[in-house]
């Protein structure tokens, strides 16, 4: 099999048509938190890329944390979600659902009444708001401590909801390990402040997302199974210490020994995040001998380039896919790519979400 962008790629029993990736991205346009046609067909839209991942989705009512977004918990939604893994698969791709539990990124505005916002430590982020269809910009407001049963019970949910995922057709699960919410808020020391089993020493901070990768492994088995995480990532208040690297090494030791299919590593840099240092690549690389999927600011070069130099084996693109349905054609071709319009990134309709153009 030879070694190109778009030449065949065997990830785990799965042939994709390529190693294009496109990224998994939130886009609110789920009301009552189930994907509805319009979803099908922007799905549909963009089975071009290898693997699909599809936008965080919540393996619970309590981890629907932002208006709009989907969730994987009930049979209706198992159903809806059917649509689109039956869509992308006639149209060649195989697809992923990523299960994001916002925990502390959320606002009552965004649940259902009577739920509980909830996090390992009672600490909300600062200086940042969030966004609610009722009332606009609101500021976060501090979130229960998980009790050690919340904490078992809420593995349980990412179980249940992978489970669904298989019934739904979907290829595999991606564990949302990254980027601020309820997993990295048990890593980083920023969100996390328990000096219990899941806080303070690194084995204590890693064992949520461990605990929660074996469990939902043992469901569906760990070849249907990657995880994603974002060292030195700054969204949703993280922050890094003298630990960091040490954390995400010490994850992809213990993956590779439950076997799990991939590790996506996400690197923010090109959206003004602080660099993600290659020694922590390298230390994840050396200890994960399975897939290592890279995202952040790719284009076909830069992808050709890390392929080449074995940096990691797929790409994953965000912010073209939402505006290039056809990227890989465009990119094969070396033709312009349409920029993506954010200010229709989360907005409710089919403006910048399906109408961008298919040629
Ligand atoms: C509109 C939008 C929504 C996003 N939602 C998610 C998400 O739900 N889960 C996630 O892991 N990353 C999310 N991301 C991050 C992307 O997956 C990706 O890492 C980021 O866009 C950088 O890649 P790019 O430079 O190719 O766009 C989102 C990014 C954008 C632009």
């Amino acid at each position: 099999m030879s070694n190109h962008l778009f030449s065949n790629f065997k990830l785990g029993d799965m042939l994709l048509q390529n190693h294009v990736v496109m990224a998994p991205m939130t886009r609110n346009r789920c009301p009552d938190n189930i994907p509805n046609e319009m979803v099908v067909n922007y799905y549909a839209q963009r089975t071009e890329a290898g693997l699909i991942i599809t936008e965080g989705t919540s393996p619970s009512d309590s981890g629907l944390g932002y208006p709009r977004i989907p969730g994987l918990f009930t049979g209706e939604q198992m159903k809806a979600w059917k649509k689109v893994t039956e869509a992308v698969h006639r149209g060649g791709s195989r697809i992923f659902v990523q299960l994001m539990h916002c925990g502390r990124v959320a606002h009552p505005d965004n649940m259902m009444s009577g739920l509980e916002i909830v996090a390992p430590s009672p600490v909300a982020i600062k200086g940042e708001k969030m966004w609610t269809d009722q009332n606009g910009l609101q500021d976060y407001p501090v979130p229960e401590e998980m009790t050690e049963n919340e904490i078992l019970s809420t593995i349980e949910e990412y179980v249940h909801s992978a489970d669904l995922a298989m019934q739904a057709g979907f290829d595999g699960v991606e564990i949302h390990g990254a980027n601020g919410y309820l997993i990295d808020q048990f890593l980083n020391t920023a969100s996390n402040h328990r000096q219990d089993r899941w806080g303070g020493s690194i084995e204590n901070r890693t064992r949520f997302a461990l605990e929660v990768t074996k469990a939902v492994s043992l469901k569906i088995g760990a070849g249907k199974v990657g995880f994603r995480m974002s060292p030195y990532g700054v969204f949703n208040g993280m922050t890094s210490d003298a630990h960091t690297e040490d954390i995400f090494e010490k994850l992809a030791a213990d993956f590779q020994k439950l076997g799990i299919l991939y590790i996506h590593i996400v690197d923010h840099s090109s959206m003004g995040a602080p660099e993600v240092k290659a020694s922590v690549k390298a230390r994840i690389r050396a200890q994960f001998k399975g897939v290592v999927i890279l995202s952040g600011g790719y284009d076909i070069k830069r992808a050709e380039h890390d392929l080449s130099e074995k940096k990691g084996e797929l790409f994953a693109f965000g912010r073209p896919f939402i505006s290039n349905p056809k990227l890989v054609t465009k990119m094969k071709k070396h033709l312009p790519l349409t920029p993506a319009d954010s200010t229709t990134f989360y907005t409710p309709g089919e403006k910048g979400y399906i109408d961008y153009s298919l040629e």
